[in-house]
C-alpha cells in the first residue's frame, strides 16, 4: 500500500481495495513482472480518475520488493 501512496494511485479511491488485492495477486502469480506485464494482468479493473500510470508503476515498486 505504500508504493500506492508514493505513487498517487489514489485519488476518490473506489477502486483502490481493488487494485490492491489485484495487483497482491497479479504479482504471486507473476513476481518479476515488467510495466508491460503489470498493464496487461491489471487491465481487468476499471479507475473512473484515471491513476492507471500510477496503480502501474506502484505495482512495479512493488513487483522490486516496495511494500
Ligand atoms: S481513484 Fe477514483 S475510481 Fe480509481
Amino acid at each position: 500500500m505504500k508504493c500506492f501512496v508514493k505513487h498517487d494511485a489514489t485519488q476518490c479511491g473506489y477502486c483502490t481495495p481493488g487494485f490492491v488485492v489485484a495487483t497482491r495477486a497479479f504479482l504471486n502469480t507473476k513476481p518479476k513482472a515488467t510495466l508491460e506485464d503489470i498493464r496487461k494482468g491489471l487491465g481487468g479493473n476499471i479507475c473512473r480518475c484515471g491513476t492507471y500510470d500510477g496503480v502501474a508503476h506502484a505495482a512495479l515498486e512493488c513487483a522490486k520488493g516496495g511494500k
